[in-house]
């Protein structure tokens, strides 16, 4: 069986994909310092309590768990903290992945499936998103995930590293079966907070920009299926192991949702009104960010499966349904 570490893996992308390692027959080994993941997401295989800063704690996970190859979220990822805290992003995302590298290389594992982000393209000069794209981040998060893509790169050329970035538009929804859902606090995404409004959990929703160019003045985002996403983490490893190289592709479905149509969707789903409210636009929101995801179609053969957004609302409302929270 072959032994996968995951960083991250008690996060809310990286326990999904734990659960699509262990249904693929792989063993997954969790490698997370809980400061934002949960220990109750880590259900498919052991979990290690460490940090990335602690590079004789990657060598000691690598060894003690005769690992196999690598998919690696651990990670900083608000965009608006980024802007306020740069360093924090340069060593969560880039000085500490660079351990993880090398550790990586002493003991001779090939392999490494990469979180990356469409941040790294920086504003559209073109839509849909392409992955030749030109990639000039705009903020200190998509730098530090460029930086490693090309570090990755140059690991391939010199080295030999098999490695993927993948770059997640965004991340939706919660596992069909209910067992993990996302729990993120401080909680910034869309979806979840309009959620939490529609249960009077939080304030109405705030939305921010009503004067795009879009068809309703907001925001256009690529909102893809947490469960699809984890999928697509497990085809990538299988090329690699298969075919050696390296793979850079987004992840997303290729239809764009304004944040008006996930309120919409929400209140379908909830068969609620949802309480919201205009406001002004956050600072360093692009104005629309949709994937052309035909790369991930025709290399790993993936098809996102919730594609709908109201069957991806579904699955967050039901989620959030369940918590006692
Ligand atoms: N939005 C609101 N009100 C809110 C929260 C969000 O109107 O209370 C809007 C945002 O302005 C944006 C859209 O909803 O237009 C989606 O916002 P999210 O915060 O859910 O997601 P982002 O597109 O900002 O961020 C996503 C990922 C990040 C990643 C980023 C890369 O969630 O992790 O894309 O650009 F870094």
């Amino acid at each position: 069986m072959r032994n996968i570490l995951i960083t991250g893996g008690a996060g809310y992308i990286g326990s999904h994909t734990a659960k699509a390692v262990a249904a693929a027959g792989w063993n997954p080994i969790t490698f997370d310092n809980l400061s934002m993941g949960h220990r109750w997401a880590v259900k498919w295989g052991p979990l290690v309590e460490a940090d990335l800063a602690d590079i004789a704690a990657i060598r000691s996970a690598i060894k003690g768990n005769d690992i196999d190859a690598v998919i690696h979220f651990a990670a900083s990822s608000f965009v608006g903290e980024s802007m306020k805290n740069p360093l924090k992003y340069f060593r969560n995302n880039t000085a500490n992945t660079i351990n993880l590298l090398e550790a990586m290389s002493e003991a001779g594992v090939p392999y490494i499936v990469f979180s990356s982000t469409c941040a790294v393209y920086g504003t559209p000069q073109s839509l849909p998103l392409v992955e030749s794209h030109p990639r000039n981040p705009v903020n200190p998060y998509g730098e530090s995930k460029l930086f490693i893509e090309k570090t990755m790169q140059w690991l391939g050329e010199l080295k030999g590293l098999n490695w993927a970035a993948l770059r997640y538009f965004n991340a939706a929804g919660a596992d069909p079966d209910g067992e993990i859902g996302e729990d993120h606090d401080p909680e910034t995404h869309l979806i979840p907070l309009v959620i939490d409004a529609v249960r009077g959990r939080r304030p109405p929703i705030r939305i921010f920009g009503t004067d795009y160019d879009t068809a309703d003045g907001t925001a256009i985002r690529d909102y893809i299926h947490v469960t699809d996403l984890a999928r697509a983490h497990v085809f990538t490893l299988q090329k690699l192991m298969k075919n050696g190289g390296s793979i850079a592709c987004n992840l997303g479905t290729g239809s764009g949702h304004s944040v008006r149509d996930v309120i919409a969707s929400v209140a379908r789903v909830a068969g609620r009104d949802v309480p919201f409210e205009e406001s002004a636009r956050r600072e360093g929101d692009p104005e629309r960010l949709v994937a052309d995801p035909t790369v991930a179609f025709d290399l790993l053969q993936w098809k996102p499966e919730i594609g709908d957004l109201d069957s991806i609302v579904e699955t967050a409302w039901k989620w959030h349904q369940a918590q006692k929270k």
